[in-house]
């Protein structure tokens, strides 16, 4: 099965890469399992891709088809051959042995992949210039596409930056290097360029805001993280947000008893979402409620008026104190497995 075969690649909106990239990408790509080095004959290639389609591990393309591609990138100079990251290390001691000898990356070391120039690409003009600047790919140069475009060809086919192409995110010019820096990172995890929460108010200042409210996801004391709900490299749905399995809204990954499955469901959980009544980030009401009092909240569809399928609420619930606290009696709002009403 190819890597096209896969549910996932079917509904993605990916933009037409380079012809050759992607037909390479497609069918060849092998599992970084530890041992990115290792060689990789056709047959194990094709069995892993299969694999992958099952969504188990993180891939990487072979180190020994790169020289095509990374030859393509802008500001190669064509011809130039690989010299091997020992010769850069020669001139780019600090970056080195500083900045590349104790991130991830220095992995690409490990066998047959070729350091620097897998993504500064092959650097033999450059040396053979003493340095010319522009005679290597610089990151600088790049836009955030091309840029992202280099590092998807390693990383594209894990799941978690499979949409990157199609994400809001790059849509809107921001690529990899707006989030990570390879050499230059400031976190141990993930060579992000700044704690998470922070390099995203860095941008999202409304969000910031949001969760200073009174009732709030505790993501400012690290209780739980943006990426918990949203995948900064894009997803299918929208707001580039994350889905617990079944496709169940991601809330339920943490919040499993409001969803079910229940004998007696309360429509819009399942069918508008938690969203419907509760606002995911901040709010001024308890509960994350988007509305101040629950019995607004529960008139704004249970109201005769509203829409067929929603009974109004029976007359014996005057408006008086007693009856606007719905969910005094109405407890399992969620859905209940006794009672139609939801009492209990
Ligand atoms: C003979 C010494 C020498 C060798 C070998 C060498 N470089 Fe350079 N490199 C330089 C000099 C000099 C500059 C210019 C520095 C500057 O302008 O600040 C430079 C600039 C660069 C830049 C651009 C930096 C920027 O400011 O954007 C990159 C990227 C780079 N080198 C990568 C490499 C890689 C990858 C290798 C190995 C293939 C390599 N270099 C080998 C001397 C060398
Ligand atoms: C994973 C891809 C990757 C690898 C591997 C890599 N670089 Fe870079 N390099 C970058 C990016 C991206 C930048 C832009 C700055 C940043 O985001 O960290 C950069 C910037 C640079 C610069 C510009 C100066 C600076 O500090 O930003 C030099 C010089 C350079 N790299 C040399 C090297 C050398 C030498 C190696 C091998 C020892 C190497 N790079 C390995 C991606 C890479
Ligand atoms: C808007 C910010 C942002 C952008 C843009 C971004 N990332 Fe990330 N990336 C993150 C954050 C935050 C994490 C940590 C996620 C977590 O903890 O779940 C991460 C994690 C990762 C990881 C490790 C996590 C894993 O499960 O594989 C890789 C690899 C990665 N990013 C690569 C990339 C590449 C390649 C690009 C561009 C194609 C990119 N990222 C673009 C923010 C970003
Ligand atoms: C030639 C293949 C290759 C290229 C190109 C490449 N990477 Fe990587 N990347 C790797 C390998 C191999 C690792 C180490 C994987 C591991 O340790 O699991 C890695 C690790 C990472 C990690 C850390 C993952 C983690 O789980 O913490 C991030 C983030 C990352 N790369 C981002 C980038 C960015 C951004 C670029 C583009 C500037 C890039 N990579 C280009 C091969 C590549
Ligand atoms: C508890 C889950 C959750 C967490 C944590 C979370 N979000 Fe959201 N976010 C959502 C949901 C759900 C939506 C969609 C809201 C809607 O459609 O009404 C959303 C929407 C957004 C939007 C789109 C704008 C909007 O209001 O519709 C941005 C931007 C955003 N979130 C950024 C962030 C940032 C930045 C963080 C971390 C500081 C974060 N989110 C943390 C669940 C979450
Ligand atoms: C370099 C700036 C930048 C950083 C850093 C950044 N974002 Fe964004 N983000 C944007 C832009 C620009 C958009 C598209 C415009 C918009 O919706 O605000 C966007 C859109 C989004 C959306 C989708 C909104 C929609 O309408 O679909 C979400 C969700 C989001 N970002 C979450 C995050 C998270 C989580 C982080 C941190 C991991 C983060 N962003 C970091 C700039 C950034
Ligand atoms: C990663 C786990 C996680 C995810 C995903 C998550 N939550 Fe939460 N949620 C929590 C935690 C933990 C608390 C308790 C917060 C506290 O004590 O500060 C909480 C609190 C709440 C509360 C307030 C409960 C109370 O007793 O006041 C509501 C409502 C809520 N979440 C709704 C949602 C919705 C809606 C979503 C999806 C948009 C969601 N949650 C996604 C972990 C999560
Ligand atoms: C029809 C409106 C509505 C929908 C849809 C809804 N909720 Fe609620 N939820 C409420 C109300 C009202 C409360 C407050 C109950 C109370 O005050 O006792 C509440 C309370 C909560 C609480 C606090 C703990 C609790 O059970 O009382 C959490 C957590 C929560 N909801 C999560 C979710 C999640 C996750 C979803 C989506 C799967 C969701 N809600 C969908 C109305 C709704
Ligand atoms: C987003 C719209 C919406 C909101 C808000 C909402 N409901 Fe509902 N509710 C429905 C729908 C739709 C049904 C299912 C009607 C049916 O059985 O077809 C329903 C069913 C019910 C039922 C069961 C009625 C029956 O005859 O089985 C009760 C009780 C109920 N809701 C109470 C509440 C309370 C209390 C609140 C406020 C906390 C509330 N609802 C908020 C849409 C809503
Ligand atoms: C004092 C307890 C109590 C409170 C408070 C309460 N209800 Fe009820 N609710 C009931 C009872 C009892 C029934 C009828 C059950 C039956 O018919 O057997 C009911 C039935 C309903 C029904 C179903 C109507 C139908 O025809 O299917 C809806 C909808 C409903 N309530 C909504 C609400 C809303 C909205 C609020 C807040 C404004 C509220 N309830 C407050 C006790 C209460």
């Amino acid at each position: 099965m190819s890597a096209k075969a896969s549910p996932l690649f079917q509904g993605a909106c990916l933009p037409r890469r380079h012809l050759a990239i992607k037909s390479f990408a497609a069918t060849i790509a092998f599992v970084l399992a530890g041992s990115i080095g290792s060689s990789v004959t056709g047959a194990q290639t094709a069995g892993q891709n299969a694999n992958r389609s099952s969504g188990s591990q993180q891939e990487m393309t072979p180190a020994k088809n790169l020289a095509k591609r990374t030859s393509e990138m802008p500001g190669a100079v064509p011809g130039a051959k690989y010299v091997g990251a020992d010769t850069c290390k020669t001139c780019h001691d600090e970056i080195y042995t500083k900045h590349f000898e104790n991130t991830p990356h220095f992995a690409l070391l490990q066998g047959h992949a070729h350091g620097c120039e897998d993504c500064h690409g092959p650097g033999s003009a450059h040396v053979d210039s003493a340095g010319d600047p522009t005679k290597i790919v610089r990151f600088s140069q790049l836009s955030p596409a091309q840029a992202s475009q280099r590092c998807l060809e390693c990383h594209e086919t894990n799941l978690e930056n499979v949409n990157f192409s199609g994400s809001v995110h790059l849509r809107n010019g921001v690529g990899c290097l707006a989030c990570h820096s390879p050499h230059h990172a400031t976190e141990p995890d993930h060579l992000l360029k700044n704690q998470q929460t922070l390099l995203c108010y860095g941008c999202h200042a409304t969000q910031k805001a949001e969760f200073e409210r009174p009732y709030r996801h505790r993501v400012n004391v690290g209780l739980i993280q943006c990426s918990d709900c949203h995948n900064p490299h894009g997803t299918f749905v929208d707001r580039q947000l994350r889905t617990a399995a079944g496709q169940f809204p991601i809330c339920t990954n943490c919040h499993a008893e409001t969803m079910g499955p229940f004998a007696f469901e309360h429509v819009p959980v399942r069918q508008e979402g938690c969203t419907a009544c509760h606002t995911p980030h901040g709010s001024t009401n308890p509960r994350l409620l988007r509305v101040s009092q629950v019995n607004l909240l529960c008139m704004q569809c249970h109201t005769p008026t509203a829409n067929s399928n929603v009974p109004g609420i029976p007359s014996f619930h005057t408006q008086n104190a007693k009856y606007q606290a719905c969910t005094m009696c109405h407890t399992q709002i969620h859905g209940s497995n006794f009672d139609e009403f939801f009492f209990r």
